[in-house]
């Protein structure tokens, strides 16, 4: 069976989203355009918040050109998600919504210096792969061409972000310390992603069958 854009860039998230959960995302595209965009705007400034907090020395080598680079493109995506939702006639919804990200948050250990670290570049990297696997089964399942192409342009971008952030959390303490924090938030990230309220959201949840 041949891969898919997903598979065949990152490991398996705990739990995949069906793919009834784009037909009820997409019941209200231009909302969805709106959420998409404050989820890039968040990208730029989560990455360019770990830009300012550790520039220090023993942070991995070609840190800040890295998370510069990630800044740009997720500034590029904002950018173009805007232009998308302007020219429907779309605008930016006032409020804005989505616990998802906070949730993840929670699982900080704040204040415990490179376990800090280490967990905020874990959380972006499984932002950025569940973003990856939303884009492809919107991808897939979008009957609006424009949109369709859109979202899947989306998927390699993001899938290179989470394999980033990745390769920089394993330079921040030992593998094995990685690889069981690792396997503990895909875990309660699979907790967190089924637990959000459905609605035409990249993180929402799915509505009750
Ligand atoms: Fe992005
Ligand atoms: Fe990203």
């Amino acid at each position: 069976m041949p891969l898919t854009r997903l598979q065949a860039n990152l490991p398996g998230l705990a739990w995949r989203t069906p793919a009834r959960w784009a037909q009820e995302a997409l019941r209200d595209s231009l909302a969805l355009l709106s959420d998409h965009a404050y989820l890039e705007r968040k990208a730029a400034s989560n990455v360019l918040e770990l830009f300012n907090r550790w520039p220090e020395p023993g942070t991995a080598e070609g840190w800040s050109t890295t998370l510069a680079g990630i800044a740009k493109d997720e500034a590029q995506h904002l950018q173009s998600v805007m232009r998308l939702l302007e020219r429907r006639g779309g605008k930016l919804q006032r409020l804005h919504k989505s616990t998802y990200a906070n949730d993840l948050r929670q699982l900080v250990r704040v204040g415990k210096g490179k376990q800090e670290l280490l967990d905020r570049l874990l959380v972006s990297a499984l932002i950025e792969a569940r973003s990856c696997e939303r884009f492809e089964i919107l991808a897939d399942h979008c009957p609006d061409k424009e949109l369709a192409q859109f979202y899947g342009s989306l998927c390699a971008s993001e899938a290179g972000h989470y394999a980033v952030f990745l390769k920089l959390g394993a330079r921040v303490l030992p593998s094995d310390d990685v690889r069981v924090r690792w396997e503990q938030m895909l875990k309660k990230e699979a907790e967190i992603i089924q637990s959000q309220p459905p609605g035409p959201c990249i993180h929402s949840g799915l509505q009750c069958s």
